[in-house]
């Protein structure tokens, strides 16, 4: 009889046990690489919880407190805030977005003083605060003005970086806001501000519980004049050297899950610290499958996470940052 082994690759013996297979794996994600985006709301005592995604609530100033400094406890990298003004402080300009004394404003502030060592992140745009929804100005066709919006985006930033915000995330995906928000901020001696810029921002249905947890939906026609055409690859990576020669520091796709391939381009290509924001309707869509029994939510949420990093993404945004924080240990 024949015993010469058969000549095939034998992949299985890399995976014969928890030992190897840590001993072989690629890639590993830690917590201080997430950020964890939270919703911060007028009040006291407000916790909401967003029906669309559960888990994540809106919370006025002391709950937002209280979730900084867990989050800060289970060693995430850092907090992503998103400031949800009360309907009647919203206005055709948007103007809650910049006040010194807005919510945004306020709660980096306050986080600031109680965790000054940890970072917190701001998103930079106005559909929480204008009346319509949109990122930016309406002319008096229906259209999203660019240019005029810009300086809007640039006293939102400073007036973040006057709170104390350790880093702005210009979300609104207006040509040139990179560059505005950069002179703005090295003009009112915020030079060593980092900018994480939503480089590769998709016109997405993955966004659709966040306009419900931010209350942030367009009241009329979507944003897709602004935002990217999910067919798009390669005009990804114009957005993110557009961005990196404005000034940007960080660049981001969003969603995460299903642009990998987006992900993967920029991290290559680019050379720059690489964000991904796996989004409201990622998350919304696993833990639904889960509660329906079709899947088992904990294993996809590190399996869609491990795949963004895997992907390319250095800094990963996720609302599961604290599950994952907790769960990490255990895999
Ligand atoms: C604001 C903004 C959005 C998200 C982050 N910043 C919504 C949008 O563009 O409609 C989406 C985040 C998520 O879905 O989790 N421009």
């Amino acid at each position: 009889m024949d015993m010469s082994l058969p000549d095939f690759h034998r992949g299985r013996r890399l995976r014969r046990s928890p030992a190897i297979r840590a001993l072989v794996r690629e890639t590993r994600l830690t917590p201080d690489r997430l950020l964890l985006p939270l919703f911060v709301t007028e009040g006291d005592g407000v916790r909401e919880p967003v029906a669309s995604m559960p888990g994540v609530a809106r919370t006025s100033i002391d709950g937002l407190v209280a979730d900084v400094l867990e989050a800060r406890e289970l060693g995430i990298g850092g907090v992503l805030l998103f400031g949800v003004p009360s309907p009647t402080n919203k206005d055709e300009r948007g103007s809650g977005a910049w006040v010194d004394d807005g919510i945004i404003q306020r709660a980096v502030a306050t986080v600031k003083d109680r965790a000054p060592d940890f970072l917190v992140a701001t998103d930079v745009c106005l559909c929480e605060y204008t009346s319509h929804g949109h990122c930016g100005l309406i002319d008096g066709t229906g259209r999203v003005e660019n240019d005029a919006t810009l300086e809007l985006l640039a006293g939102t930033a400073v007036s973040h970086a006057r709170a104390g915000a350790d880093l702005v995330a210009p979300s609104d995906m207006m040509d040139g806001r990179v560059g505005a928000i950069r002179e703005a901020l090295d003009g009112e001696g915020f030079g060593d501000l980092p900018i994480m810029s939503y480089a590769a921002k998709y016109s997405s249905a993955f966004y659709g519980p966040f306009r419900e947890a931010a209350g942030s939906a367009p009241s009329f026609g979507d944003r897709r004049s602004y935002q990217m055409d999910p067919a798009n690859g390669g005009e990804a990576l114009r957005e993110v050297f557009a961005d990196l020669d404005e000034g940007a520091d960080i660049v981001m796709v969003k969603p995460a899950l299903p642009y990998l391939d987006v992900i993967r381009r920029v991290a290559d290509e680019s050379g720059a610290p690489v964000a991904a924001y796996q989004v409201s309707g990622e998350y919304a869509a696993i833990l639904a499958g889960a509660r329906a029994g079709h899947l088992d939510g904990d294993a996809a949420m590190m399996e869609a996470l491990t795949s963004i990093h895997r992907a390319g993404a250095g800094i990963v945004i996720t609302y599961w940052a604290r599950e994952f924080a907790r769960e990490v240990g255990n895999i």
